[in-house]
């Protein structure tokens, strides 16, 4: 791969609002007295060092978190690829550079705020920049009601969009959907830092064998540790039984 494709910033409205209450903690801190000036300094660094936290992943974690992930499935080349709530094109392309033959479709809404940049154009771009536009296409969809027949996907993957819907329903909907679409045999990897327990449980319920497992070592344990282990990353993989 020689050039390679602009992902965004994610959540760029929490980083921008991380770094506003950071620098005011900080002004406040030299401001207030006694236990109060810590207390201030403390909260500043803390905020400041989570939107440098959120930078590193969108511009760097995120690129390998990928690679992790796709690690997980056993390619031939060949495969129909499904990467629902693509944004970007992050799981896309990266699907796309594992394949020979096969094609990739990225669904999506294109929320505006998840993404930097998020729309259907930016992912159709990086696929010129990164050389694979010939297998990739884009789709607007719901994830929670996919475009597409039962069985047409040998894949399906997803990298945090879990999180982004706000009840167990719609979480157990996308769950079944990435079901349905996915042809027996087929493998399925989903990663995000909430609600990885119940995309195991309702894929099981859907007939899909998965399981849960923590992403690399240390960006699960500083995320862990950083958020005082209310995000913890999982991948839940899983594969229809033929
Ligand atoms: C945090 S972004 C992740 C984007 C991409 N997967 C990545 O890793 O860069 C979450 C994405 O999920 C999409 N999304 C949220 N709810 C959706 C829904 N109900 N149907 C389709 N896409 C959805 C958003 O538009 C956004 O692009």
């Amino acid at each position: 791969m020689n050039k390679k494709g602009n992902y965004g910033i994610d959540s760029p409205g929490i980083v921008a609002t991380l770094v506003a209450l950071g620098f005011a903690m900080a002004v406040a801190s030299r401001i207030v007295h006694s236990g109060w000036r810590w207390f201030a300094c403390g909260l500043a660094g803390y905020l400041l060092l989570g939107a440098v936290g959120m930078l590193f992943y969108s511009k760097v974690g995120k690129l390998a978190l990928r690679e992790r992930l796709l690690d997980k499935i056993p390619w031939r080349g060949d495969e129909k690829v499904l990467d629902m709530g693509c944004g970007r094109g992050l799981l896309t392309m990266g699907a796309a550079h594992r394949l020979s033959s096969g094609t990739v479709v990225g669904v999506d809404l294109w929320k505006r705020g998840a993404v930097s940049g998020n729309r259907g154009e930016s992912v159709l771009e990086n696929a010129r920049v990164e050389g694979v536009d010939g297998r990739v296409e884009v789709r607007e969809g719901d994830v929670r009601a996919l475009p597409f027949g039962g069985g047409t996907f040998e894949v399906v993957v997803s990298n945090f969009v879990v999180h982004e819907l706000k009840n167990r329903a719609d979480r157990r909907q996308m769950v079944a959907e990435a079901a349905r679409v996915l042809k027996p045999g087929g493998h399925i990897a989903i990663v995000d830092f909430m609600f990885t327990d119940e995309c195991v449980e309702d894929l099981r319920i859907a007939g899909v064998q998965a399981e849960r497992i923590r992403d690399g070592f240390l960006s699960f344990w500083i995320s862990a540790i950083f958020n005082f282990g209310l995000l913890k990353t999982y991948h839940v993989v899983g594969r229809r039984p033929v």
